[in-house]
C-alpha cells in the first residue's frame, strides 16, 4: 500500500472512496434517546452530501460503524464512507487508528483499490498523532494472513490518500505519516513471521529472516546455534532444543545510535523474545485439538524483531540489545524429560516438571545473556501461558514488573500505542509455588495463578534488574476478525515495546 498526502479541498479529491469520521455527540441516556452523529470535518460539501443519512437515524457513529453512500452529490469521490468513532467523550487518537483500519478493511474485499481518509478536525485530536495513527491503522488494516492461499482474490489496497485540511501544519502531518508507515509496516513484518507455519519457519530460518531485516535497516546482528549455546552454558535453552532435529537459533540484534555509546551511565535496554517456532509440548505432549496453533509460539520473539525494525528506522537516542531464543519443542529419544535437572546459564538448577513449560526455560537464559551483555533494563515478550488467556481473554495482554518506574513508562507508552496490557501480580506467594525439593526452582507451579508463577520463574533470572514481562499468549492470535484488523496474527506488543524504548 502506497501512502500519499493531500492538503487540497476534500470535496475535490478524485478517488474511488472518501472516508470521513463521525462522533456521537449525544450525552443523554435512555431508551428513547437518539444518537446525534456529527462529522469531524468543516467541509460543507461533505456535510451536505451526508446530511440525509445522518438525519435518518440509521447511522449512529458507533465505534467502527460504517455506512456507504454512492455518487455523493457535490463530491468528486465516487463513494463516501462514514466511519463512526463512538461517543465523543470517549474518542481518542486510537479511535482514529481503528477507524482508518476499518475504512481499509471495508474497501479491500469490495475490490476497490484506492481510498482517501479525511483526518478528523477536532480540538481533542492533535493532527500529528492522528496522522501517524491513521497511516498505521490503514497499513495494519490492509494485512491478511492469506499468503498460502492460491485463490486469494483479496488483493491489497494500492493507494491510501491521507487528506488533511489546508489549515493543518504540513510538516507535522507529514512527519506523523512517515512514522505511521514505519510502525504499521513493522507490525505487519511481525505478523507475517507469526503466520509462517512451523515447517516453513524453523529456528534457523527465523534467524535468517532476522538477519535479512537487520541488514536492510542497518542493525548489527549475530545469529548462532548449538555451539554457542554450549559455550555460554545455556543449559535451559539447550534442553528445550535438544529434542528437535532442527538446531536452535540464538538471535542477537544491536541498535547503537551514534553519540550515545560514549556515556557510561546511559541505559541499555534489553529486549528478550520467546521464539518457539513450534511447541508440541515435548514429552509432556499437548492434546491434538488446536495444536496447529502452536506455530505462533514465536510471537514474542517476532514482536521484538518488529520493534527492532521500527527502532532502527525511527532512531531513538538509546542503546538497545535484542535477543530472541528460537527453538522447536519436540518429543524425541533425545528430548529432555520430566524429572530432568538442567543448569541454566546463571548457574541456577531447574527441576523440569513439565516439558510443555519450555518458554520460561529459553527466556531464563535469554534474560541472563541480556544482563551479561550489559542490559540495564529488561523487557521480555512471550506466548508464555494459557492461563493469561483464561484470565484476560482476547482483550488485554498481561504485563508484570519488578519495577514501578519502568512499568510507569510502559503504562505511558500504552497511551500512544493504543494497545491494552493489564498489570498482573508477582509476589512471594507465587515464588513459593515454584520452589523445588530437588533443585533451585521447578518449571511449573500448578494450575493456580499459572501466569504469575511463570512470571516469578522469569523473575529469578531478571533478578533485581528493572524488568517487564509481557505474556501475550491470549492476544498474539485473534480468532475472530474485527472491523479494523483481520483474524490471525495480531502483531501485539510491537507498538508498545517501541514506545517504551522511545521513552528512555
Ligand atoms: N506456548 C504455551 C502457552 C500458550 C497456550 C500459548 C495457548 C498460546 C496459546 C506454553 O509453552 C505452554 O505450553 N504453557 C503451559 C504451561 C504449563 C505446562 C505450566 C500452559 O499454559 O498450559
Ligand atoms: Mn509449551
Ligand atoms: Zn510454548
Amino acid at each position: 500500500m502506497k501512502t500519499e498526502l493531500s492538503f487540497a479541498d476534500i470535496a475535490g479529491i478524485e478517488t474511488e472512496l472518501l472516508a470521513v469520521v463521525a462522533v456521537d455527540t449525544q450525552t443523554a441516556k435512555g431508551p428513547d434517546v437518539k444518537a446525534e452523529p456529527v462529522l469531524l470535518t468543516s467541509d460543507e460539501a461533505v456535510k451536505s452530501a451526508a446530511a440525509t443519512v445522518l438525519g435518518s437515524g440509521e447511522f449512529k457513529a458507533g465505534v467502527n460503524e460504517t455506512v456507504l453512500l454512492h455518487a455523493p452529490a457535490g463530491l468528486k469521490a465516487k463513494r463516501l464512507l462514514l466511519v463512526g468513532l463512538g461517543k465523543q467523550a470517549k474518542v481518542t487518537v486510537h479511535s482514529v487508528r481503528t477507524a482508518a483500519g476499518t475504512a481499509v478493511r471495508f474497501t479491500k474485499p469490495r475490490g476497490i483499490r484506492e481510498l482517501a481518509f479525511a483526518l478528523p478536525e477536532a480540538e481533542l485530536l492533535p493532527p500529528g498523532p492522528c496522522s501517524r495513527a491513521s497511516v498505521e491503522g490503514a497499513i495494519v488494516g490492509d494485512f491478511d494472513a492469506d499468503t498460502y492461499r492460491s485463490d486469494r482474490k483479496d488483493k491489497s489496497v494500492q493507494s491510501f490518500i491521507l487528506a488533511a485540511p489546508s489549515t493543518f501544519d504540513q510538516a507535522t502531518v507529514e512527519a506523523g505519516a512517515v512514522e505511521g508507515a514505519i510502525v504499521g509496516e513493522s507490525q505487519n513484518f511481525t505478523r507475517s513471521l507469526v503466520n509462517e507455519p512451523g515447517n516453513k519457519l524453523t529456528p534457523t530460518i527465523l534467524g535468517q529472516r532476522a538477519a535479512e531485516m537487520a541488514a536492510a535497516v542497518g542493525l548489527k546482528w549475530d545469529v548462532s546455534s548449538t555451539e554457542k549455546l554450549h559455550e555460554l552454558k545455556m543449559g535451559a535453552f539447550w534442553s528445550v532444543s535438544q529434542g528437535s532435529a532442527e538446531p536452535p537459533a540464538l538471535i542477537v540484534l544491536r541498535y547503537e545510535p551514534e553519540g550515545v555509546a560514549a556515556d557510561p551511565n546511559a541505559p541499555i535496554l534489553g529486549l528478550v523474545g520467546k521464539g518457539i517456532t513450534f511447541d508440541t509440548g515435548g514429552i509432556s505432549i499437548k492434546p491434538g485439538d488446536n495444536m496447529e496453533k502452536m506455530k505462533y509460539d514465536m510471537a514474542g520473539g517476532a514482536a521484538m524483531l518488529g520493534a527492532m525494525r521500527a527502532i532502527a528506522l525511527l532512531k531513538p537516542k538509546v542503546r538497545v540489545i535484542c535477543i530472541v531464543c528460537a527453538a522447536e519443542n519436540m518429543p524425541d529419544g533425545k528430548a529432555y524429560k520430566p524429572g530432568d535437572v538442567v543448569t541454566a546459564m546463571s548457574g541456577k538448577t531447574i527441576d523440569v516438571i513439565n516439558t510443555d513449560a519450555e518458554g520460561r526455560l529459553v527466556l531464563a537464559d535469554g534474560l541472563t545473556y541480556a544482563r551479561q551483555l550489559g542490559a540495564t533494563h529488561l523487557i521480555d515478550a512471550a506466548t508464555l501461558t494459557g492461563a493469561i488467556g483464561v484470565a484476560l481473554g482476547q482483550h488485554n495482554a498481561g504485563a508484570f514488573s519488578n519495577d514501578d518506574a519502568a512499568f510507569a513508562k510502559f503504562a505511558a507508552a500504552l497511551g500512544t500505542s493504543g494497545e491494552k496490557f493489564w498489570r498482573m501480580p508477582l509476589g512471594e506467594e507465587y515464588a513459593e509455588q515454584i520452589k523445588s525439593d530437588i533443585g533451585d526452582i521447578k518449571n511449573t507451579g500448578g494450575r493456580a495463578g499459572g501466569a504469575s508463577t511463570a512470571a516469578e520463574f522469569l523473575h529469578v533470572f531478571a533478578e533485581d534488574t528493572p524488568w517487564i514481562h509481557l505474556d501475550i499468549a491470549g492476544m498474539a492470535w485473534i480468532d475472530d476478525q474485527r472491523p479494523y484488523i483481520a483474524k490471525g496474527p495480531s502483531g501485539v506488543g510491537v507498538r508498545s515495546i517501541l514506545e517504551w524504548v522511545r521513552s528512555y
